[in-house]
């Protein structure tokens, strides 16, 4: 499992055909959703690449389907791909989810790279070797763990993103800091996101893929320290569902994330002795930064029925990732449906 590599414009092209060269690769095919290739191919000097088959499928994860998928593997037989072909998953998570499960069973398993094209892609779905689909209405239902041969990261793409996806991929960066150690926390409390500059992100980025490739390479079957990377997601999953159900739209995940952090960081306060400091310093964090807590006491019921079928339980309890401190990580963690209320009553209530 080789470490993500960080790239700009100007050199992704390289860095692909350079892939393409290392695995000796006899054909070249570029996955897309139509909003990567409009924001994203027309940065890079494609030509270059050629000759390349280009299958691009509908964005959004209700795309993430069966249908997409037989969509990529039926353009794969008709465009004549081979085990030594080399599929490169140029998107957001979506992208490297479905591109990758395609590549990982077509002929049981092609070449593949990500390219991440978000910043929430490039620090967290892009790494690690997770593929999956939706399936009968479950997120990630269907899926392998089947590692990319490289993952290459051009931070120019970042440049056209939104604030609230900006931020919506800082929040799990924030997480990577929780779990590693009070220096990059202390950084990534720092950094201005007002100004967002570019140069002082990509430090960052470069130390946040490193905690999350640390945490893969110790545990890619995702058995045990691995689940590390789950802190903030019990919860945080359970709010991001709920509201894609009763609000438009729905909230972006690291917004979810951000909310899903700062209740189990109260819970790691309760359970595991977490200096108070810690959680008081990410809820100002989280209320500068990502407005109020859009939930009342009334949908606590159903966020609690959406985490008690999360797959991340273990035989009917709740299993979540706690704190002792910055980077002392306690995992599977069972919580009482009056804990959850109680966390939730936290963020409300302040
Ligand atoms: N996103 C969590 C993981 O890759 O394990």
């Amino acid at each position: 499992m080789n470490a993500p590599k960080i790239t700009d414009s100007a050199q992704l092209v390289t860095a692909i055909l350079e892939e393409k060269e290392r695995l000796n690769a006899d054909r070249l095919f570029i996955l897309t959703d139509e909003h990567t290739d409009k924001l994203c191919l027309s940065i890079l000097d494609c030509p270059r690449l050629e000759p390349y088959c280009h299958i691009e499928i509908h964005s959004g994860d209700q795309n993430k389907t069966l249908h997409s998928l037989t969509a990529i593997w039926d353009m794969l037989i008709d465009e004549g791909a081979t085990r030594n072909s080399l599929m490169v998953n140029i998107g957001g998570g979506m992208i490297s989810d479905i591109g990758g499960f395609a590549a990982a069973t077509f002929k049981r398993g092609m070449h593949f790279i990500n390219v991440p094209t978000t910043l929430l892609a490039a620090v967290d779905a892009s790494i690690g070797g997770k593929t999956s689909i939706n399936y009968q209405g479950l997120k990630n239902e269907i899926g392998t763990f089947s590692q990319p041969d490289a993952v290459i990261i051009n931070t120019d793409f970042f440049a056209s993103l939104d604030r609230k996806n900006r931020l919506s991929g800082y929040a799990e960066m924030v997480k990577h800091a929780l779990i590693s150690d009070k220096e990059l926390f202390r950084q990534m409390m720092a950094y201005d996101l007002e100004t967002f500059d570019m140069s002082q992100l990509r430090v960052l980025i470069e130390k946040n893929i490193s905690v999350k490739h640390r945490f893969v390479r110790l545990d890619p079957y995702d058995l045990g320290s691995r689940k590390a990377l789950n802190l903030g997601h019990t919860i945080g999953h359970a709010l991001e569902a709920y509201s894609h159900r009763s609000q438009d739209g729905g909230l972006l995940h690291g917004y979810a994330v951000m909310w899903g952090l700062v209740a189990e960081l109260y819970l790691s306060c309760k359970k595991q002795h977490l200096d108070k400091e810690v959680l008081l310093q990410m809820l100002t964090f989280a209320k500068e930064n990502y407005g109020a807590f859009p939930f009342t006491c009334k949908e606590y019921e159903e966020i609690y029925r959406i985490m008690v079928h999360d797959k991340k339980n273990d035989a009917g309890r709740i299993c979540c990732t706690l704190l002792a401190g910055i980077g002392d990580v306690r995992i599977n963690q069972n919580i009482t449906k009056e804990d959850t209320f109680e966390a939730l009553d936290f963020i409300r209530e302040n």
